[in-house]
């Protein structure tokens, strides 16, 4: 059964290699001379925030790349834990570094004071990502000393500790030394993030979200499997009994898709808490909130929504002409920088429908979205580049695990966090405080007029 998943997912990279090519994209791939020139649209589009060799994203090749390697591989042959060992430590680990590696994790899954903590408050009144935030606030009192005086970062070892020199203002082309005004090691000895704080989270937040799942169905948490490997074991914490091979395989697989994905919203909303040298519990706090937006990570249950709606195959035409003609957007459709297919959509949509098979259920809805994707890419592939996005399909995979749709963005940020946690790793080796500007279009010289008068 793996063999056959391994198939489906090898025959997803020939079609990729196939429809969309492989070229580089030199301007997003290559070092960088700063300061540097690039054109920015509205929400940054275009926008180069930092170099990075964790991942990249190759928007008009649909490509997806880990450190290197590309994602169709990684899904095809690793493992969950092994693609965060890659992306925190940039190699592959041997098989005693693997193995290290999957006990620390194993061990740092158990947060029983955290879910105690969490169990005293009304997390049942609460969406599953709020509480998720609020689980990793309390790993941060747990496991930290991060609000002891001693433990905050010193002010003069940061690198432009005021955002409002000169410098940030007014960029001095020309002066590299104005721009790079810091030293290498600025973190010093409070380091506001270290690896075995990442591993804290990465481990714990699928205890997290399993914990919070069960609470709010009237249900006891389920203490960690030590013989499972991660994701197997998340499955196992939510449902209650050992996932299949196949199960497994597929969670771990979504797990992989969801782990980096450049500059991405909650990426870039972690490392611009943590470039405040904040520490890593707050940055991750900032991701997961910005990972619940529709927009964002919250695209996968808008899909399972949508589909609901549509409720079967022949009624997706006069569905989307609805959405269309009041120019809606379609969830799980569209990217800001896939202008092809999709790669991590080109994976999971021959899972959904691998697993359909045998949920009678779910396959309507995925017979459905079959169509819809028809529809969408005939008119809309072509002329302007929209294609299904990850959100489109995952939701499918997770309803077919018989997952609840609550559950969908939660997954999301389990996974995502190996990339949050790496960049941010990465960015504060040499940090710079993130800090754009807006141009200001309202009005000068106004009077002010006293309360009374107005
Ligand atoms: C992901 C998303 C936010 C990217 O947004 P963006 O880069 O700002 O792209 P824009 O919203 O400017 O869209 C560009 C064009 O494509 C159209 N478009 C983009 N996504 C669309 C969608 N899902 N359905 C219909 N049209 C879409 C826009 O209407 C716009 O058309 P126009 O040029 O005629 O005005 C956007 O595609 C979207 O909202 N998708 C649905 C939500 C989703 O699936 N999010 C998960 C992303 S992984």
């Amino acid at each position: 059964m793996i063999d056959h998943i391994r198939k489906l997912i090898l025959e997803a990279k020939r079609k990729a290699d196939a429809e969309s090519g492989s070229n580089v994209e030199p301007q997003f791939a290559q070092k960088i001379d700063w300061p540097v020139t690039c054109t920015v649209g509205p929400g940054l589009e275009g926008a180069i925030a930092c170099e990075s060799a964790v991942g990249y994203v190759n928007g008009s090749a649909g490509k997806l790349i880990y450190r290197g390697y590309d994602v169709f591989d990684l899904c095809a042959y690793s493992t969950f834990e092994e693609v965060t060992y890659l992306l925190l430590h940039g190699e592959l680990p041997t098989e005693e570094e693997l193995d290290n590696f999957k006990a620390e994790l194993c061990r740092r899954r158990h947060v029983p004071r955290t879910l105690r903590q969490l169990m005293s408050n009304p997390i049942e009144e609460m969406n599953d990502m709020a509480a998720l935030r609020l689980g990793v606030d309390f790993l941060r009192r747990t496991h930290s000393k991060v609000d002891t005086i001693e433990a905050r970062p010193r002010s003069e070892t940061a690198i432009s500790s005021d955002e409002d020199s000169i410098p940030m203002e007014k960029a001095p082309y020309g002066e590299k030394k104005a721009i790079y005004e810091f030293t290498k090691n600025a973190l010093g000895p409070n380091k506001p993030v270290d690896l075995a704080t990442c591993y804290d989270l990465i481990a714990a937040m699928p205890t997290i979200v399993a914990a919070v799942h069960r609470i709010k169905a009237g249900k006891l948490p389920i203490e960690p499997h030590p013989d499972l490997g991660h994701a197997a074991n998340f499955l196992y914490m939510i449902r209650g009994e050992k996932p299949s091979l196949l199960e497994e395989k597929v969670m771990d697989v979504a797990l992989i898709l969801h782990a980096d994905h450049g500059m991405n919203a909650s990426t870039f909303a972690t490392m611009v808490v943590a470039s405040t040298l904040s520490d890593i519990y707050f940055s991750i706090g900032a991701g997961i909130a910005a990972l619940n937006g529709p927009l964002h990570g919250g695209a996968n249950e808008a899909a399972i929504k949508a589909l609901q709606e549509i409720g079967h195959k022949d009624n997706v035409r006069a569905w989307l002409d609805g959405k269309l003609a009041r120019k809606e957007k379609i969830p799980g459709f569209g990217h800001r920088v896939y202008k092809a297919y999709d790669p991590r959509a080109r994976i999971l949509g021959p899972l959904a429908k691998e697993l359909a098979k045998e949920h009678p259920e779910c396959r309507t809805l995925t017979e459905t979205a079959e169509v819809l994707e028809e529809e969408m890419v005939r008119r809309f592939g072509e002329s302007k580049g929209i294609f299904p996005n990850v959100d489109f399909y995952s939701g499918l995979v997770y309803m077919t695990m018989g997952l609840d749709h609550h559950l969908f963005t939660p997954i999301f940020a389990v996974s995502r966090v190996a990339g949050w946690t790496a960049r941010t790793i990465e960015y504060l080796e040499n940090n710079r405080i993130f800090r754009p500007r807006a141009v200001y279009t309202g009005s000068f010289d106004k009077k002010y007029k006293p309360l009374a008068e107005r």
